[in-house]
């Protein structure tokens, strides 16, 4: 995919541009169970991913794989109904590519979604919690190979990957919703199997509030190429090992379902109050 990376992303934006007009300026992913927000845009135009050239198409339950343009909180976006994961078999560009793609399309901001295990002992499933900073714990990274200097520089800095100004945004919106918000950092592995209860005690350890497969390669490629990138964790489930009960997917969903409406809330808000 390398040597002809660049192509397939200007062929892929470029049908979007074609398909959409003008594009947005905010993009937002949204994550296991947290799908639904697309529903609730307006003017909404679908694109599924395996109509646009260069996409690669999404394969996990409870995703959908498509493209939703629209409007929410009086501005104009995208969502991402369903990412690509790394456990799904894709490689780590492949995970980044719609990244690149909204880079084309000239989105400035992005708001990444997930669902994630809590390993803080003071969060609780159904928290949502601010991605302050993250962890990638896979030695992996999509920016690997020869660097695109027409995307970003060969060495990117990730001090400040999650912004403070959108964070703060976040914080404000939380707050004048009435919504609980936790903080904390973010650590990515590759799954698909959860973790080992001694994996989240050395996690903990590390510093890692929260654990999932997702986010963090899309993170790094928007780092890369000068998106800024804020990112919102549901915590649909504790941690293996914290509560004395087995981990599965299907609680992973009912949790993300039953805190849907304050997840939209929150997210609505924070779009109206970016400025684009
Ligand atoms: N571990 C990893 N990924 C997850 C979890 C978890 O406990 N919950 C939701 N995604």
């Amino acid at each position: 995919m390398q040597k002809n990376l660049l192509s397939v992303i200007n062929e892929a934006g470029s049908f979007l541009l074609e398909r959409e007009g003008a594009a947005p300026r905010i993009a937002l992913i949204l994550g296991s169970g947290l799908g639904e927000l697309a529903e609730e845009a307006e003017d909404k135009r679908v694109i599924e991913y395996k109509e646009i050239p260069g996409f690669p198409v999404s394969t996990v339950q409870g995703h959908k794989g498509r493209l939703v343009f629209g409007k929410m909180g009086g501005k104009r976006v995208v969502f991402m109904q369903g990412r690509f994961h790394y456990y799904e078999g894709y490689n780590m560009k492949e995970v980044a590519f719609p990244i690149w793609v909204f880079n084309f399309l000239g989105i400035k901001k992005l708001i990444v979604t997930n669902a994630a295990g809590g390993i803080n002992t003071s969060f609780k499933p159904g928290d949502l919690m601010i991605i302050k900073d993250h962890i990638n714990y896979t030695n992996n990274n999509p920016l690997i190979g020869p660097n695109l200097e027409a995307l970003g520089p060969r060495f990117p800095d990730m001090s400040a990957a999650y912004s403070n100004e959108l964070i703060e945004i976040v914080r404000e919106c939380a707050y004048s919703n009435g919504i609980r918000l936790q903080e904390g950092n973010y650590l990515f592995l590759t799954g698909p199997s959860y973790e080992t209860p001694a994996e989240i005690r050395a996690f903990r350890i590390l510093g890692a509030d929260a654990v999932g497969m997702s986010t963090v390669p899309e993170v790094l490629a928007a780092n890369h190429c000068g998106i800024e990138t804020v990112g919102i964790s549901c915590i649909t489930n504790m941690a293996a090992g914290i509560l004395d009960a087995p981990l599965n997917h299907k609680e992973v969903m009912e949790t993300a379902e039953r805190v849907k409406g304050d997840f939209s809330k929150l997210i609505k808000s924070v779009v109206e109050k970016m400025e684009v």
